[in-house]
């Protein structure tokens, strides 16, 4: 099995490295981020943020990309937009963590009462930077508080020491940027919002215009009036004469828990972490400010035509609909299984023997993900084929195999020539699981059983297959089962 280990710390050597040729580049304004620096920059942070699982194979997350760093852009200081790339085996268990079926997911995560508890939700909305930018906005909690005239005084009585500010507008709603602005100064200045409509308090800060922020320092010294541009940075930073705001994630960990134990991880964190004001996404990357103003409703700035056709309607969120949706070959014949897959010179083939009903939830779900993963590598890795109940050979399998009715489904890889076979452990068929597993067999891994010699035919001869191709199962008897030898599963790599 040294090989086989080299191999796979080769492979996941590379997938740590891989990220900076990748699907966003290195200065897209979305964050590209690996499972293990989820918990800290995302669950852990006080921000809303938007976290796409994506394959770079996908199609629907290729199509997708423009307008979800469009999002990123509008987005940028007041939400997080990341992306976890699920193709890497580093992140796979966490992406099968998260519960995701299909490519792209996006799901919105915020802070939920307990820290570090966040809320998770599947975005299906449109798919376009505006659809993306406005759920997400919609999702950032509130703790600006709406005051009037009557309640004024006693706001200010409370914590009269402390510094406070009050956004004077003509609108009632809380903007997303105000709120962002709150949740950067929690616990530091109380935030308010008065309409313009309260003359009193109008009257008192002597408010000529709207919008109108002001900071009351505290200590009995006279209200700052905000001059300048009405945007998030800028507002983070007047009000940063006051106090200095949160971090809106812990910063990254000199040594990390036995969770994230694996190293690396530490240069997306970092980038991840910035504890400042602002949650730009990259240090490389110059992210246009926040574009929103406190005031208006946020026009993200959409690229002029990319988007606007998706807007009604939404894509589905599961793999295999793009195009002609792909399938594997479902081989109904015993000779035909023979020639292809159960014969004494074949190597390695995926099987998924289905249930009667053919279009039940797991056999679906088997041939979308077996599907899925050809598609991505296509011819080079070994045959996927689908064993269908009328096939007389199903039944011979699942009765030597001891697998049980004809109503499951049940993956099985098989290798005729080494007489060998690996049952896929799980019993659910998603395409992450399923993917797992087949790279698992690509790496050698798995638990081989004997594969009857009754269920493998036997080639004598290159000519044999017109022969073989005849109706009646051939039945053979195979002198020497090759002993089993380890080390050799890579003849297919
Ligand atoms: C989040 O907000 C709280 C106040 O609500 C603050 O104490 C904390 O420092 C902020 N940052 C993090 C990473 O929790």
């Amino acid at each position: 099995m040294v090989r086989s280990t080299s191999i796979a710390a080769a492979a996941a050597s590379f997938a740590l490295c891989a990220h900076a040729g990748s699907f966003y580049s290195k200065n897209s304004p979305v964050l590209q981020l690996n499972g293990m620096d989820y918990d800290r920059v995302i669950a852990k942070s006080n921000y809303t943020s938007i976290v796409e699982f994506y394959a770079p194979w996908c199609g629907h997350c290729q199509n997708l990309k423009p307008a979800y760093e469009n999002a990123a852009k509008s987005l940028a200081g007041i939400a997080k937009v990341a992306a976890v790339n699920c193709d890497e085996e580093i992140n796979k268990p966490f992406c099968g963590q998260m519960g995701v079926q299909g490519f792209p997911t996006l799901k919105i995560v915020r802070p939920g009462k307990k820290p570090g508890k966040p809320t998770v939700e599947d975005y299906q909305g449109p798919r376009n930077a505006k659809g993306i930018a406005e759920a997400v906005k919609d999702k950032i909690p509130n703790t600006v508080k709406r005051i009037t005239d009557k309640n004024l005084g006693e706001w200010l009585q409370e914590n009269a020491e402390a510094p406070k500010a009050i956004l004077f507008s003509d609108k009632g709603a809380i903007s997303a940027t105000l709120r962002t602005v709150a949740i950067d100064f929690a616990g530091l200045i109380p935030i308010a919002q008065i309409r313009s409509n309260q003359q009193e308090a109008v009257q008192k800060y002597g408010i000529s215009k709207f919008p109108a922020l002001i900071l009351i320092p505290g200590d009995g010294k006279d209200p700052i009036t905000f001059d300048g541009e009405v945007k998030k940075d800028a507002i983070v930073d007047f009000l940063s004469q006051a106090a200095t705001p949160n971090p809106d994630c812990p910063p990254p960990k000199g040594k990390k828990s036995k969770k994230d134990s694996k190293k690396d991880g530490k240069k997306d964190g970092k980038k991840a972490s910035k504890s400042s004001s602002s949650v730009k996404p990259t240090d490389a990357s110059p992210v246009p400010a926040a574009s929103e103003s406190v005031e208006e409703p946020i026009k993200p700035s959409e690229s002029p035509d990319a988007n606007l056709k998706d807007e009604d309607t939404p894509e589905p969120v599961v793999i295999p609909t793009e195009e002609a949706k792909p399938t594997i070959p479902v081989v109904s014949e015993t000779a035909e299984l023979q020639i292809s897959c159960l014969n004494d010179k074949s190597l390695t083939c995926i099987l998924a023997l289905l249930p009667k009903e053919e279009t039940s939830e797991a056999a679906v779900a088997v041939t979308d993900s077996l599907a899925s993963i050809h598609k991505k590598h296509g011819d080079k890795l070994f045959p996927f084929i689908g064993v269908p109940a009328s096939n007389p050979l199903a039944s011979s399998i699942r009765t030597e195999l001891a697998l049980g009715g004809e109503d499951a489904v049940h993956l099985i890889a098989t290798h005729g020539k080494r007489a060998w076979y690996k049952k896929y452990p799980g019993s659910t068929f998603g395409p992450l699981e399923v993917e797992q597993w087949v790279d698992a067999i690509r790496m050698g891994e798995g638990k081989k059983e004997k594969l009857p010699e009754s269920l493998i035919a036997q080639q004598q001869s290159e000519a044999k297959e017109e022969k073989v191709a005849e109706e009646e199962p051939i039945k053979i008897n195979i002198a020497d089962i090759p002993v089993e030898e380890p080390k050799k599963d890579h003849d297919e790599l």
